[in-house]
């Protein structure tokens, strides 16, 4: 009896170690490298992240010298709210959002495709172990894939293909667990 406890115990934890769909952290800063293949775009912003109530703020960082157009982007896909405010002109767009919010956490319907080190592999200090995943949105039909953290599922990058949006691929540089000032979510003034 004592033997088969012990070994229930033993098959639980093997179990639990195969890799499978696992729960991303829910709010999450970061600085983002977006690649928009479709529209030949790359842009870097700051990334404040809020998949429990569905809210998104990109503020782009300007390019010294560019002369192209910068946005401050908020969506509110929990009231279906967009804003984007031309950081050049201070002009803002108010929309009605109707794309469906595209979780950036490690989705329910992801598989693993298996583990990887990205760095120098075996160079203390200079490598970490990765997970791949890829899958199909239930809701949209969009593929995805990506790369997480290994146990916390901590998204890298993450990209995904639709009809709709094209290729939008993007990387996540200077992650910060949880939101440093909730106040970021409300609108710029020049919005309302
Ligand atoms: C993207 O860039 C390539 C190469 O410069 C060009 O051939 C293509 O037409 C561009 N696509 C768009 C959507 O601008
Ligand atoms: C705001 O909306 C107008 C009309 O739809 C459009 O022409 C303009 O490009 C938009 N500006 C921004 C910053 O999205
Ligand atoms: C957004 O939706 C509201 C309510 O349905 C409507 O009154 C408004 O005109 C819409 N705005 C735009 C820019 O489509």
């Amino acid at each position: 009896m004592k033997y088969l406890v012990i070994l229930s115990a033993l098959a639980c934890v093997a179990y639990a170690q195969i890799p499978g769909p696992c729960q991303s952290p829910k709010q999450w800063e970061a600085r983002v490298l977006t690649l928009d293949r479709s529209k030949n775009f790359t842009q870097f912003g700051k990334v404040s992240y809020d998949e429990t109530q569905r809210r998104e703020r990109i503020i782009e960082e300007v390019e010294f010298g560019s002369d192209r157009d910068y946005f401050d982007t908020l969506f509110l896909h929990n009231v279906g709210k967009g804003y984007i405010l031309n950081l050049k002109t201070r002009k803002c767009n108010v929309t009605n959002l109707t794309e469906p919010f595209i979780p950036r956490g490690v989705p329910r319907e992801a598989e693993f495709e298996g583990e990887a080190t990205i760095g120098a592999a075996g160079v203390p200090g200079e490598f970490m172990v990765v997970e791949n995943f890829k899958g199909t949105f239930r809701s949209t039909g969009a593929k995805f894939f990506g790369v997480s953290t290994v146990p916390d599922c901590m998204p890298i990058e993450f990209g995904y293909y639709s009809e709709k949006t094209g290729f939008v691929q993007q990387t996540m540089f200077d992650v910060n667990i949880g939101i440093s000032d909730p106040n970021v979510f409300i609108p710029p003034k020049e919005c309302l």
